[in-house]
């Protein structure tokens, strides 16, 4: 599969590095509003072509597919360009920061039979398939926690006046979409669609949310997902049951290590060994050259549950993201 890249940030560089571990992904040409950044990314990255024209690159047969890691505003306008030009597309987290706009993508892909997929590392990963067969040791379910609070270094720019993407609501910025959504997607996948859900924030004078809690009810149960740029933590996942719990160390966005502890006082700590971002490219290889549009529809349906959550979540803090 022959990939163009949109986006010359550092996620775009780990994402190269991880996918070309997969068989037969060749990432053959870069998008940069700058000549000197496209060609600086092209070389340190072992890329050919360089555009500085999106649709250009978007009219290169040697492109089969697109890997989107702009600014999260811009996901939108960038998938929708490259379905229409009939290009297969990776679209970073978060997918978009507008329900309407994500819908508005999906059917365009289904449309055009074309496999679009969001980039959210955590669900793809084997711990993940591992909680999912042991979660039923826990008994019934009570308490959900992730953390993930990063002290973002782009909050000292914020504080000193600045409005860098990742703090800007017009760049549909904030804690909730760059790190609570690992959370969200991590608890959704696993559960799927809450009966309600209530967010707190942080929020900066421009209204976006440096950190947060996203309180979701599932019944009998509670999650509580908090996520932070203003400040750090000790990061972690946990899942009590009535019968035991399971502990991930260091958050739900690496998924490291699981811990299984129950009643008869087992425990089970498994590994990966790729790195986080590999099992991602792997899946969407998978489906790509099998054809395989119920997987396609599966994900997608997941991330659009995913994404009208955090619409209603912004929503409730007073931020409505056009895209
Ligand atoms: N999966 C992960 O682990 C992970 C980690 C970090 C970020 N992400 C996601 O990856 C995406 C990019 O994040 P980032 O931190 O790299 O973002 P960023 O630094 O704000 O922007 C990424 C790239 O987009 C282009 N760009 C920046 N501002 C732009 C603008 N106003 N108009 C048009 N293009 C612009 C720039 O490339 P050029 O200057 O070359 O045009 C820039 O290098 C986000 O959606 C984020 O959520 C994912």
């Amino acid at each position: 599969m022959q990939v163009g890249v949109i986006g010359t940030g550092s996620i775009a560089s780990w994402f190269i590095q991880a996918a070309r571990l997969v068989e037969d992904v060749e990432f053959v040409a870069v998008y940069s509003r700058a000549q000197a950044t496209g060609d600086k990314f092209a070389q340190d990255n072992r890329i050919d072509k360089v555009y500085t024209d999106l649709e250009k690159m978007l009219k290169d047969n040697d492109v089969e597919a697109v890997y989107i890691a702009s600014p999260n505003s811009l996901h939108f306008d960038h998938a929708k360009l490259a379905l229409e030009h009939n290009k297969h597309v990776l679209i970073e987290k978060p997918f978009t920061g507008n329900f309407d706009r994500a819908k508005e993508l999906v059917a365009l892909a289904q449309s055009k039979s074309l496999f679009l997929f969001e980039t959210i590392c955590n669900i793809h990963m084997p711990h993940m398939d591992y909680i999912k067969n042991r979660i039923q040791e826990l008994g019934q379910l009570r308490m959900i926690q992730c953390n993930y609070s990063q002290y973002s270094s782009r909050y000292d720019a914020l504080l000193s006046g600045k409005t860098p993407n990742v703090f800007n609501p017009k760049m549909s910025g904030g804690a909730l979409m760059d790190l609570n959504i690992y959370n969200l997607h991590f608890t959704m996948y696993l559960f799927g669609k809450p009966e309600s859900i209530h967010y707190f924030a942080n929020q900066h004078e421009n209204g976006i949310d440096t950190s947060g809690i996203l309180i979701l009810d599932y019944g009998e149960f509670k999650a509580t997902l908090t996520g932070a740029k203003d400040s750090a933590s000790y990061n972690v996942g946990q899942i009590q049951g009535e019968t035991g719990h399971i502990t991930i160390p260091n958050g739900v966005n690496g998924l490291e290590t699981v811990i299984l502890t129950t009643d008869d006082t087992k425990k089970e700590v498994v590994e990966q060994d790729k790195p986080r971002l590999y099992y991602q490219v792997a899946v969407f290889k998978d489906m790509v050259d099998n054809n395989d549009f119920e997987l396609r529809d599966f994900y997608l349906e997941h991330s659009l549950n995913v994404v009208e959550v955090a619409t209603e979540a912004l929503r409730q803090i007073g931020l409505e993201f056009e895209y």
